[in-house]
């Protein structure tokens, strides 16, 4: 053997051993669920595309029939997605899985009908996450009628979690496949509990489509890139250090726009009135500007600024946060908006929040200021948080301070979860669009 060859070898086998180190770190805490494969075939198994093991559903489900789409259409599924477990009997059948509570996961079903019963009839039916409805799944509304994923983030409030298919027609439901990813602590925590996903992109004329193992977390990022854009790119690495962990993948490109196009860049979506969004965006700079040139720009959503006279840095990532309007709150203070960690100023002020000031927004360590003010709050601040005043922190609350009813023995009137509007405060700095996801809020 010549000693070229041998470099050779030495090298593939140092990149084959970190690859596999790496990806047994990598899906750690994953559940990657293929519902209905046959108790023949092996389970755990590796899913040769994705490198995700997948394992068998039954030791999480008693009920349901197993099903396998038909044979014309298996060669365009990934193997996970080629079997599936039915329901005829009973009106609700529910997964039961294993969590970590107080984690924020990414949950997401796949349907992939494929005509398994052999009566060409796409089912209609409901999807719910513990008791709260999660979506109505109506495969005729589909174009293909063929297959669907539905995505949501949700912390669990205990070690268990049930996904729930529920009649609601004479159609069967049924399921394909079931993924749990936790995500980045202090990433997609909204005050107004799970988003679902709307769209995810990364905008690359050149890259395929993004997911595990490019994503660690296994977010879907599908390219998208516009004719009156210039796609820039570099081959270095950018620091993903915030808390995202984006994917190398989906950085290393962004847009510009075109020298003779307009000078902006912009990206319009349709959506029904009714839905919320959240929208993520990621910025970095990707050219190393000379020490004559400068890049600046605002960002802006639907006329509202998000950022204005931003210089990307070069190589770094940045996610401008900011949330929404804070008008027109109902209802009781959400759960979630504790995991909210580095919140440093909270404004619920002027809406109709009900109910007590809850403990909880003692556990939140870096906040400084909440304005409670103009609510139909009743009760007194828990002692919890008057602990937290005496280190700094800023209540404004006008509630009866002869109420009483205190915190700990009054429940409010009605129970469920609200949009909630919050400031974080951020000290990061940023430029070109490298790449952004637009959630859609699901309130229960
Ligand atoms: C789900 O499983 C957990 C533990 O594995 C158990 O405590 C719980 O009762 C189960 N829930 C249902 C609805 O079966
Ligand atoms: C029930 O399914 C039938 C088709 O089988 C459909 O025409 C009808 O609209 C469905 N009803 C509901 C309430 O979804
Ligand atoms: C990445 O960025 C973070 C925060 O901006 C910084 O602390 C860290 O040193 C950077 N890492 C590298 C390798 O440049
Ligand atoms: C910027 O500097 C480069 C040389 O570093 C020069 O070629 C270029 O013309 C300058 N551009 C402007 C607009 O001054
Ligand atoms: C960008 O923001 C700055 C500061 O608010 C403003 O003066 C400028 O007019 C904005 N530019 C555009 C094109 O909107
Ligand atoms: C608190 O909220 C009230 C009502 O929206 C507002 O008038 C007041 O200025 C706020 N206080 C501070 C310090 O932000």
């Amino acid at each position: 053997m010549n000693s070229s060859h041998e470099l050779l070898l030495t090298a593939l086998i140092a990149t084959f051993a970190i690859f596999h180190l790496v990806q047994a770190q990598e899906q750690e805490g994953f559940i990657s669920l293929d519902c209905g494969l046959a108790p023949t075939e092996p389970s755990p198994y590796t899913e040769p595309v994705t490198t995700l093991q997948y394992s068998s559903d039954s030791n999480f489900i008693q009920s349901g029939k197993l099903g396998r789409i038909d044979t014309s259409l298996q060669t365009f599924f990934l193997k996970q997605q080629t079997t599936l477990r039915y329901f005829p009997d009973g009106i609700r059948n529910c997964y039961n899985l294993t969590v970590k509570q107080g984690t924020n996961y990414l949950i997401r079903a796949r349907f992939t009908y494929g005509n398994y019963d052999g009566r060409n009839m796409s089912p209609t039916f409901d999807l719910y996450l513990g008791p709260n409805l999660w979506k109505r799944i109506d495969m005729t509304k589909l174009q293909n009628k063929v297959s669907t994923l539905e995505e949501i983030t949700y912390i669990p409030l205990s070690n268990s979690l049930d996904v729930c298919l529920v009649k609601t027609n004479t159609t069967i439901p049924f399921i394909s496949a079931l993924e749990l990813r936790p995500l980045p602590s202090n990433s997609y925590i909204t005050t107004a509990g799970s988003l679902r996903t709307f769209v995810r992109f990364c905008f690359s004329n050149s890259v395929e489509d993004i997911r595990f193992p490019m994503d660690v977390h296994d977010r879907m990022w599908e390219s998208y890139f516009d004719d009156d854009w210039t796609q820039i790119s570099t081959s270095l690495t950018v620091n993903t250090s915030d808390s995202f962990r984006l994917p190398q993948a989906a950085l290393i490109t962004a847009a510009t726009p075109a020298k003779d196009g307009p000078s902006y860049i912009g990206i319009t979506f349709s959506t029904s009135s009714e839905e919320r969004f959240f929208i993520y965006l990621h910025f970095s700079e990707v050219q190393a500007l000379r020490a004559n040139e400068t890049r600046e720009f605002n960002i802006s959503i639907n006329g509202e600024s998000v950022a204005d006279l931003y210089r990307p840095v070069y190589l770094v990532i940045y996610s401008p946060r900011r949330k929404l309007s804070s008008k027109g709150l109902t209802g009781t203070i959400a759960a979630d908006i504790q995991y909210l960690t580095s919140l440093e100023k909270l404004d619920l002020s002027d809406n109709k929040l009900v109910g007590v000031v809850p403990e909880f927004l003692a556990n939140m360590k870096s906040l400084m200021f909440i304005n409670l003010t103009k609510n139909d709050l009743h009760g007194s601040i828990p002692q919890a948080l008057r602990d937290r005043e005496k280190k700094g922190l800023k209540i404004l609350f006008d509630g009866d301070k002869n109420d009483p009813c205190l915190s700990t023995s009054c429940n409010p009137k009605k129970k469920f979860s609200v949009m909630i509007v919050a400031i974080v405060a951020s000290t990061v700095v940023y430029t070109t669009i490298t790449n952004y996801a637009i959630r859609e809020c699901y309130v229960h």
